[in-house]
């Protein structure tokens, strides 16, 4: 059986990386799989949250899902914390990584960053919560953005170990689903970082629920270059940008993937469109396609958010049926592992 899972922590800011790697391409995968979307708060205090600004982000990635097209009653959308499988399970699997698979991750590097010493036990070993996420659904196929591939070998890893040392079949080795024209949107102000919830200027990123004037000044404000845009001669012949082409000018590269994502087209297309154009001709109509995209999205996230009890219903009823999937699951696992259970 194919079984989805994914998940997007609640640690605010949501921004059009998150939506373009991430939430856009759970929608259509609903049609063909069993789907299971988590609000990842244990994953959030890995780093510090303030607990009332953590319930409040918690209820917006929820509403995230619901207005972008995730329907509860076909999938499953709730908070980790809800169903305790998640951290039963993220201990077994500390016992299973091993420490030098854990020192090799990059996320864990760039978010302590200097201050290795001071961060969280639990930001260190978050890829092994990742895993028991995936793995306490024996979910086979994940979609993520490309930040996220390092983690999901690393579910590959433990699942395999798991398996190896304990002489079962028992986790299935997932597949990442890596999906569209923008799997990593940079900064609007440095095409070399990606954007993200925690770059302290607004202007790096654009979120989900801003209006359509913040959006236009931020695209406006966006860092471009001197040159005029290129045309679909730059592509290498499978139809994508060398790398090297990117590097170059990775701000332009950067707006006109944005583009093709918004408007489902490929790159050639949008590089045909606006071959020799200024940038400020292809901010504007940058700037009207992303309002169109995502303003009904950001205009129901804003009704969800004045509706706080229905938000919570259908995590309460997600958590539930979720539960009915991890517990057994969970239970197989103490017993291979030799718990008893008298
Ligand atoms: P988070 O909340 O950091 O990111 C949520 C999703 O958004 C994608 N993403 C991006 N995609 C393109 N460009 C960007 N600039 C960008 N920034 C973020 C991420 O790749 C992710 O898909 N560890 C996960 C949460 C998680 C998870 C899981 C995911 C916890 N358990 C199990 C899948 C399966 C994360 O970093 O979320």
């Amino acid at each position: 059986m194919k079984r989805i899972f994914s998940g997007v922590q609640p640690t605010g800011n949501l921004h059009l990386g998150n939506y373009l790697g991430a939430i856009r391409n759970f929608v259509p995968l609903q049609d063909e799989y069993d789907c299971i979307y988590c609000v990842v708060d244990l994953h959030a205090i890995t780093v510090w949250q303030d607990p009332a600004v953590l319930k409040a982000n918690t209820r917006e990635v929820a509403a995230a899902y619901l207005a972008a097209g995730i329907d509860p009653k076909r999938c499953i959308i709730f908070n980790q914390s809800q169903v305790a499988a998640h951290a039963e399970l993220a201990w077994i699997f500390n016992c299973v990584a091993r420490l030098g698979w854990l020192n090799r991750m990059t996320q864990f590097k760039e978010k302590a960053g200097k201050h290795r010493e001071n961060a969280s036990v639990g930001l260190y070993a978050y890829p092994s919560l990742m895993a028991a996420d995936i793995l306490a659904y024996k979910a086979t196929h994940v979609p993520v953005g490309e930040d996220q591939k390092q983690h999901l070998e690393l579910t590959r890893d433990i699942a395999q170990k798991f398996n190896s040392d304990f002489g079962v079949a028992y986790f299935p080795l997932l597949e990442p689903l890596i999906l569209g024209t923008a799997t990593r949107v940079m900064s609007l102000r440095d095409g070399t970082k990606k954007m993200s919830k925690s770059d302290p200027s607004d202007y790096s990123r654009i979120t989900m629920t801003d209006d359509a004037d913040a959006i236009a000044k931020k695209f406006r404000k966006a860092t471009s270059d001197a040159e005029l845009l290129p045309g679909p001669e730059v592509l290498d012949d499978s139809g994508a940008v060398p790398e090297a082409i990117r590097q170059a000018r990775p701000e332009a590269y950067n707006l006109l993937a944005i583009y093709a994502a918004l408007a489902d087209k490929p790159m050639a297309d949008v590089l045909t469109e606006f071959a020799g154009a200024q940038f400020s001709k292809f901010k504007g109509a940058l700037s009207d396609l992303a309002v169109a995209r995502l303003g009904p999205i950001g205009a129901e996230m804003k009704r969800l958010s004045d509706d706080p009890g229905a938000v919570d219903a259908v995590l309460r009823d997600g958590a539930q049926r979720a539960r009915a999937i991890a517990e057994p699951i969970l239970a197989e696992v103490y017993d291979i592992v030799g718990f008893l259970r008298p």
